[in-house]
């Protein structure tokens, strides 16, 4: 079948007398400058595109959908990208270890199946002027951008934002993330604004100066904030969440999630060494696993706390007023019990262990499957249509 085809497709071209052009339903690899005219007359290129290493500059002018992938990998010369007309890429938009590329523009792009972005020590704009407002899944790892203007996306999978260490702000409109919202190892001090969110499955925020979830009502997973700069964290509409957890937040001082009323893990405050009050979760009702706070706390008051699965721990090093807390032991606690104050040490009996396993920066390998299998789908999507469009023109 495949052979036939290529057959046919070659004697198509031979007899019209275009031999000079690249297919426009092939894969097709870019191995210098000239080559992308050949794509000129391809508005859709069904298939992979590749820009292959020794290019230094490519202007895809004329294209205007790439339904498989377009990868861009290792080419150390290249310093400027630009496909003026290109609207979709089906599979994935792959840029990585482009040691000198400046300038990306993509002006008219709106639609990526998925966005990888990794070692561009270059580029510190996006250059998506329209932006791009429908991708699957969002990794951008070791860039120089300083903000991600260009990225009007509202629902995605996943989100990922690492070791981009000029980045001064995310403030992306998204409204949901079904799986991974992840900002972590970038400049230290980044603003995290998501204005818009109301559901994420995990929620993973490390180095941020300030944050805003200001209309977030529900983490399905885990609310995991490690390492931040931020003294205030606001959750005004946050209902429920599986983990909820602050450690290290070395400048938190005002921590509230006052409709919080469930989380379906552990509630866990720790190593946030200014932290004195937690008295404005005025909800939180139930929590399946268990309530872990330690540090230099003064008050605690949890009014409306009445069914705690786990444990309860809560070690202060400073006075604290545990009897409102002890009424809890035995009744709504079913766990292991402990309040006290004055303390040398104020220990995390869960240390923290909710928090771990979200720090690895890029190459964690579940995501790199799943990301692969969809490229791979949207490949073979492409080459369905071709061959559907074949045995049509066959008969
Ligand atoms: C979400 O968090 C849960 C629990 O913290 C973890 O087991 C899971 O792997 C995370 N999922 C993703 C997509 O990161
Ligand atoms: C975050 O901090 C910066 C500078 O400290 C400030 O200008 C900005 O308004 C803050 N943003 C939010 C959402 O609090
Ligand atoms: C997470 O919560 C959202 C909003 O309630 C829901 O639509 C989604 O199905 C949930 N996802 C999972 C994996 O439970
Ligand atoms: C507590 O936070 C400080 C500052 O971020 C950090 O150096 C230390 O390792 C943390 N301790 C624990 C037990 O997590
Ligand atoms: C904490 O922040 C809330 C909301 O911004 C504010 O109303 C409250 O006064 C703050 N509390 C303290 C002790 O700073
Ligand atoms: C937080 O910072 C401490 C001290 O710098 C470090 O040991 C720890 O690994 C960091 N935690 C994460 C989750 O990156």
């Amino acid at each position: 079948m495949l052979s036939l085809r290529s057959l046919l497709l070659t004697a198509l071209a031979v007899s019209a007398g275009v031999a000079n052009a690249a297919e426009c339903d092939e894969d097709f690899t870019i191995e210098s400058d000239g080559d992308a005219s050949e794509l000129a007359s391809c508005s859709k290129f069904e298939g992979t595109l590749t820009i292959g290493e020794k290019v230094t500059s490519v202007n895809l002018d004329g294209v205007e959908r790439i339904t498989g992938d377009f990868i861009v990998e290792g080419a150390r010369a290249l310093t400027n990208l630009a496909a003026p007309r290109l609207t979709t890429i089906d599979g994935k938009f792959n840029l990585r270890d482009l040691t000198v590329l400046g300038t990306l523009s993509c002006p008219e792009l709106l639609k990526v199946g998925e966005l990888d972005f990794q070692t561009l020590p270059a580029l510190k704009e996006l250059g998506f002027a329209k932006g791009i407002s429908d991708a699957g899944t969002v990794r951008i790892s070791d860039t120089m951008l300083t903000s991600l203007d260009g990225l009007k996306l509202s629902d995605v999978q996943n989100f990922n934002i690492n070791n981009n260490k000029f980045l001064k702000s995310v403030n992306v409109e998204l409204t949901s993330v079904s799986e991974a919202l992840l900002i972590n190892f970038n400049g230290k001090g980044v603003q995290a604004a998501f204005p818009q969110l109301k559901w994420a499955s995990n929620i993973t925020i490390q180095d941020a100066a300030n944050i805003s979830f200001p209309k977030l009502e529900k983490v399905n997973n885990s609310l995991s904030f490690t390492n931040n700069t931020f003294q205030q964290a606001h959750f005004p509409k946050l209902k429920t969440a599986g983990d909820f957890a602050m450690v290290s937040c070395i400048k938190l001082t005002n921590v509230s999630a006052n409709a919080l009323e469930s989380v379906t893990g552990t509630f866990l405050l720790a190593n946030n060494t200014k932290l004195e009050e937690v008295n404005q979760f005025k909800e939180l009702a139930d929590v399946a696993g268990s309530v872990d706070i330690s540090g230099a706390i003064t008050k605690v008051e949890l009014p409306a706390l009445d069914d705690v699965r786990g444990g309860l721990n809560v070690q202060s090093t400073e006075e604290l007023d545990c009897d409102a807390l002890n009424e809890l032991e035995g009744s709504a606690v079913k766990g292991e019990y402990e309040c006290k104050g004055k303390l040398e040490v104020a220990e995390s009996t869960e240390g923290g262990a909710s928090t771990q396993g979200d720090g690895s920066s890029s190459g964690d390998e579940a995501e790199e499957d799943d990301s692969n299998a969809a490229g791979t789908v949207a490949v073979n999507f492409g080459l369905i249509a071709a061959l559907g469009a074949l045995s049509i023109f066959m008969l």
